[in-house]
């Protein structure tokens, strides 16, 4: 019996990386995609069983090129993670249509695409898969500052999330998303001068906010947001979908 395969979109970098190293380490063949080809398969070079593909997540098409070509390649897609994601702070009022469009395009469209892509896949090979995709705090909370379109698309990430849950449900794929907190990824080292700057304070003051706003007392790392979303594609939450779960230390608790 041939591997059960799993692709994950972003992942050349922060959370997306870690999930891919774990998924790997599974027992997964896994498929590390990036907009940099290159980059990916240099991470999918130094996993047990995996290759690298070029996904931008905007670009109409590519997802299905990768899904397909997964399919026929190892004749089944039993998982994939919509991990990419961008971000960017600024107040609401500062926000233009185009940086809306931007965050939109990538963090629901994308994971929209990806999703599309996905099922149609498992459909065409029957396998009874498991998608999940990457929300936030940020998509349970709009209290955050300077993420007003942000917050808009990590929400619509979790309505996305149990509308896709539900119409795929007879087809026994299931869809659910995690919603991290605080995690040191590149992102969040971005976020933190950003913030900084838009608060006149420094990096270490912002980031020790966000450590007394998480009620475990400190920093999430990406490998906590890989183990829930190994839980998620595997058999131990075989009745779980629609489901939006928290893993944040308890800095959003719903
Ligand atoms: N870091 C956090 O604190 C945090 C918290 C909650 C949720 N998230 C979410 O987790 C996911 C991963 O975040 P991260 O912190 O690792 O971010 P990151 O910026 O460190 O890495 C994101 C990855 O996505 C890729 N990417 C961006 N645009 C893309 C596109 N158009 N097509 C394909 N790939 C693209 C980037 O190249 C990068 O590899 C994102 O969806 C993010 O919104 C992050």
């Amino acid at each position: 019996m041939s591997a059960p395969t799993a692709v994950v979109t972003g992942a050349t970098a922060g959370i997306g990386a870690a999930i891919a190293g774990d998924l790997a380490g599974r027992g997964y063949h896994v498929v590390v995609t990036g907009r940099d080809g290159e980059a990916a398969e240099r991470l999918a070079a130094g996993l047990p069983d995996a290759t690298g593909a070029v996904l931008d997540v905007t670009d109409e098409g590519a997802a299905t090129a990768v899904a397909e070509a997964v399919v026929a390649e190892h004749g089944r897609l039993d998982a994939w993670v919509s991990n990419a994601g961008i971000s960017h702070m600024a107040g609401f009022l500062d926000i233009s249509a185009a940086d809306l469009d931007r965050t939109l395009d990538v963090n629901v469209k994308g994971v929209f695409r990806c999703g599309q892509a996905a099922a149609r896949a498992m459909l065409a090979c029957g396998s009874e898969g498991s998608i999940v995709n990457l929300a936030s705090i940020a998509g349970k909370s709009g209290r955050l500052p300077y993420l007003a379109d942000y917050v808009a698309s990590k929400f619509a990430v979790v309505g996305l999330t149990q509308a896709m849950a539900f119409e795929l449900a007879p087809h026994k794929i299931r869809v659910n998303s995690v919603c991290p907190g605080f995690v040191v990824t590149p992102m969040h080292e971005r976020e933190l001068g950003w913030e900084a700057n838009l608060r006149g304070t420094t990096v270490d003051a912002v980031r020790q906010g966000w450590i007394d706003d998480t009620p475990l007392g400190r920093l999430e790392r990406p490998e906590d947001v890989a183990e829930a979303v190994a839980f998620l594609l595997g058999p131990a939450s075989a009745y779980i979908t629609g489901e939006s779960l928290a893993v944040n230390g308890g800095t959003v608790m719903d």
